[in-house]
């Protein structure tokens, strides 16, 4: 059986795509993606630096071909993402001068961006991560340029400039560490405040970029029924779980490159077999939870298809051999992916 199959009567199961799998250089991949998955999101290139390198020079081929490939096998269809501090072009909030443009103008700059990119692909893309990453561990604001210029309010004029330009594509604020619970508190006051301004947000997604020890299971779960409790509905956006040390609360120097590079990259040649056990107990644990709380959730995502092409392999250092996927180097599948495919038909 596949994963689209076993999950088709519980949530979208997705992946992202790099831009090797959407232009057809990663044959092997994108059959891989047909096969097994329901849903699709661009790993890169829907971000506003591709799609907008300059004022009003929009750039759309590969985003196009992103689109094409999902409606051509019939995939729930994401945008990653509208309005991010990251990946962001500097002309988004300079003037002619090189200072912060006011905050009128940086309103404009946005629904102008969100009004192409949305339109364009209005009744294809189904849901877009209208806003990403905001909110910081400790539940304050995130001082992006976007905050510094028009302060939270950002965040309801993205939403509002969304929804005008695609009334039917399902609206989402996306994050990391989305377990954290001043961070939980903090998301859930937004879609609260959004709500009674009457703009409409149907979806908090939970990157989960998580690794072997955190979050446990218990925090992991609070935070679903808590977005769930205020409301919307809960995407896994961005999952993999990486089988490495966490590079957070490292014992190395990380100046000492060397020492910290080792330290940081263990299984150069393949994972020990009882560290490739605990990897694939916690899919399944993580899975396991997804499928208790499949009322609340909309969709699963994995941040990619193959190991060999994860961005983990260079966080937060590069040339690391990482196993975070479902599938391995070789495009080939992990045994976890049929243990998934039987928890999902018991339940
Ligand atoms: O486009 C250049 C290319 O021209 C150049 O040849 C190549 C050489 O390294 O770099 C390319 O840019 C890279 C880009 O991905 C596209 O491949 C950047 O160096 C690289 O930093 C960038 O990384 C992406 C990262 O977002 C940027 O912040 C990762 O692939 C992508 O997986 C990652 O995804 C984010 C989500 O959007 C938001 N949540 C966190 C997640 C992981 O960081």
């Amino acid at each position: 059986s596949t994963l689209k199959k076993a999950f088709q009567d519980k949530f979208y199961i997705g992946t992202a795509m790099s831009l090797p799998q959407i232009d057809g250089t990663d044959q092997r991949a994108a059959a891989i993606i047909k096969k097994q998955f329901s849903s699709v999101v661009a790993e890169n290139c829907m971000k506003s630096m591709f799609l907008q390198p300059q004022e009003g020079k929009f750039f759309f081929d590969d985003a196009d071909k992103f689109v094409d490939f999902g409606l051509k096998n019939n995939m729930f269809i994401i945008g990653h993402t509208l309005i991010w501090h990251s990946q962001l072009p500097k002309w988004f909030f300079l003037d002619k001068n090189g200072k912060d443009v006011s905050p009128e103008v940086l309103k404009q700059r946005m629904k102008n961006h969100i009004t192409t990119v949305v339109s364009r692909y209005k009744g294809k893309v189904k849901g877009w991560d209208v806003v990403n990453e905001a909110i910081l561990e400790d539940g304050t604001y995130r001082k992006s340029k976007f905050y510094e210029i028009l302060g939270e309010d950002f965040i309801p004029l993205a939403f509002q400039y969304a929804q005008e330009a695609d009334p039917n594509a399902e609206l989402y604020y996306n994050d990391y560490n989305e377990w954290y619970p001043e961070k939980v508190k903090a998301v859930i006051t937004m879609v609260e405040k959004l709500k009674s301004r009457g703009i409409r947000i149907d979806g908090v997604g939970m990157q989960s970029h998580v690794g072997m020890d955190n979050p446990s299971i218990d925090e992991y779960e609070k935070a679903i029924v808590n977005y769930s409790n205020a409301g919307v509905k809960v995407n896994i956006t961005e999952l993999e779980i990486s089988a490495l040390p966490s590079p957070w609360g490292s014992s190395a120097n990380v100046s000492d490159t060397v020492a910290y590079q080792k330290e940081m990259n263990p299984y150069t040649k393949g994972l020990p077999k009882e560290v490739e056990a605990k990897w694939e107990k916690r899919y399944l644990d993580f899975f396991g939870l997804f499928l208790k709380h499949k009322d609340k959730i909309r969709r699963v995502t994995l941040w990619g298809v193959t190991d060999k092409q994860s961005w983990k392999n260079d966080f937060p250092v590069k040339g690391r051999t990482d196993y975070p996927l479902l599938f391995d180097r070789k495009d080939q599948e992990k045994p976890v992916v049929q243990k998934i495919i039987k928890l999902a038909e018991k339940n």
